[in-house]
């Protein structure tokens, strides 16, 4: 029976049952972490191949280029051919960079502060603002806060942010200048923008005119169904709308070979790669290009990375069922919580009543179990409703995950029958 349909007696006997559980968890001393999605040890086996790649005296791309050498800004053709289709991009408008996606995003933002996007001045003569769905990416917000680009809010829905709270933000002030996208499974809520969100993005009129739309399509290829859904031709749709120069596309293979060893991407049309290119020439004489070798040579082709992320799902999948599977069972009857139940990507964001979310993440650590803090997924750290919490099940081994999550239910329950037992949510640890 759900929590709200409770009458106070029974509210009472469930806090004492979920406290005797509560206790019980804390006697465990269990040491869980679910904080950060990174890729299990497991998931990072199946690319130990490029621990033994390019091999010896293999050091040339197939124009004959010494990878070894300085140079090749744009990165490896064969590189670029590979992740063009995945990407939905052309090749000649995709960049193959070092092992972070986000320092691309940083230095698109630091060029477009002091130097100015293609057509526009430098952002730090003005003030800056962002438009950032939520929840969202709480690195991509660390981003803004780094620089002082001020973050406005607009909530997130399966297919894409409110669009009308977008348009009249972008319409009605020039400093807006950015908003930042994750299109395919989203982090945390799994969010897959639709192709009807992503023209009405491109073409929608802005007072800036040199708004730019961060891409990061960091998930693109990460599916956890048989319905693999192709990337959007996000730059096609712009450059139809009119609109060429609006997309930043991010993307790497952190999660598709080695997260601290992999190859990033930026595309965007030919004047801002251009653009990027020109500063980034500043930056670095050339990316590591042996890197590039040995991920054409494990890879081989887009189908190779295909096939690779169906090994990753084969691993990760089960510990995306469980999560869901053991939410449902402890909580699904007691309306006390909802949860995303993603097609892909690497999160599951989980809501817990309003005003609770906070206790809940400090009652599991207490417990031993560490989730990302509440609020991380909002700029600035602030859940305005203190409800939403990231649970990231990708790296530890199955049986943890579930004792993670009971222990979490657990938790949940207790705040959320605390709460409606005091009507308030100031019981906090
Ligand atoms: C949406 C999103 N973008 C980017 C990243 C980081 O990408 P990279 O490892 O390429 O810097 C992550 C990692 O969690 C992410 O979730």
């Amino acid at each position: 029976m759900s929590l709200s349909e409770l009458s106070r007696e029974d509210l009472t006997e469930l806090h004492a049952q979920q406290t005797a559980a509560y206790e019980e968890l804390v006697g465990r001393g269990l040491k869980l972490d679910l904080t950060r999605g990174k890729p299990s040890a497991a998931q990072l086996d199946l690319s130990n191949e490029l621990l033994t790649l390019p091999g010896a005296g293999v050091y040339a791309d197939q124009a004959g280029v010494d990878c070894r050498n300085y140079g090749g800004t744009q990165g490896l053709l064969e590189l670029r051919e590979i992740f063009a289709p995945l990407l939905g991009v052309p090749v000649d408008q995709l960049v193959g960079g070092d092992n972070a996606s986000l320092s691309i995003m940083h230095d698109t933002i630091v060029f477009s502060l002091l130097k100015g996007p293609v057509g526009g001045e430098p952002w730090v003569r003005q003030p800056v603002k962002f438009i950032c769905p939520v929840p969202g990416y709480d690195r991509h917000f660390a981003l803004c806060e780094q620089f002082g680009i001020e973050m406005i809010p607009v909530p997130l829905d399966e297919h894409g942010p409110d669009l009308d709270q977008v348009r009249e933000l972008v319409a009605s002030d020039p400093a807006v200048k950015g908003i930042w996208i994750v299109p395919t499974y989203a982090n945390p809520t799994g969010a897959v923008y639709s192709e009807e969100v992503t023209r009405a993005l491109v073409e929608m009129p802005t007072a800036a005119d040199d708004f730019r739309i961060f891409w990061d399509n960091a998930y693109a290829v990460h599916h956890l169904t048989d319905t693999e859904t192709p990337a959007i031709d996000v730059l096609g749709l712009a450059a139809a709308a009119g609109q060429p120069d609006r997309v930043f596309v991010f993307a790497s293979t952190s999660k598709i070979t080695f997260a601290g060893a992999g190859v990033s991407f930026f595309a965007s049309s030919a004047a801002n790669v251009a653009w990027y290119l020109a500063h980034l020439g500043k930056r670095t004489i050339g990316p590591d290009k042996i890197n590039h070798l040995r991920h054409v040579l494990h890879l081989k082709s887009p189908e190779g990375v295909r096939e690779l992320m169906r090994r990753h799902r084969a691993i990760i999948e089960p510990k995306f069922d469980q999560v869901i599977q053991i939410l449902q069972t402890r909580l699904g009857d007691h309306g006390a919580a909802t949860w995303t139940q993603p097609d892909g990507g690497y999160f599951i964001s989980l809501d817990v009543p309003d005003g609770t979310a906070t206790r809940v993440v400090s009652l599991a650590k207490a417990a031993g179990i560490v989730m990302t803090a509440a609020g991380a997924a909002f700029p600035y750290g602030r859940d305005p409703r203190d409800r939403n919490i990231r649970i990231a099940p990708t790296m530890p081994e199955p049986a943890d995950v579930a004792l993670a999550i009971e222990g979490l239910s657990t938790c949940v329950l207790l705040a959320a029958a605390e709460q409606a037992l005091t009507g308030a949510s100031a019981l906090s640890a």
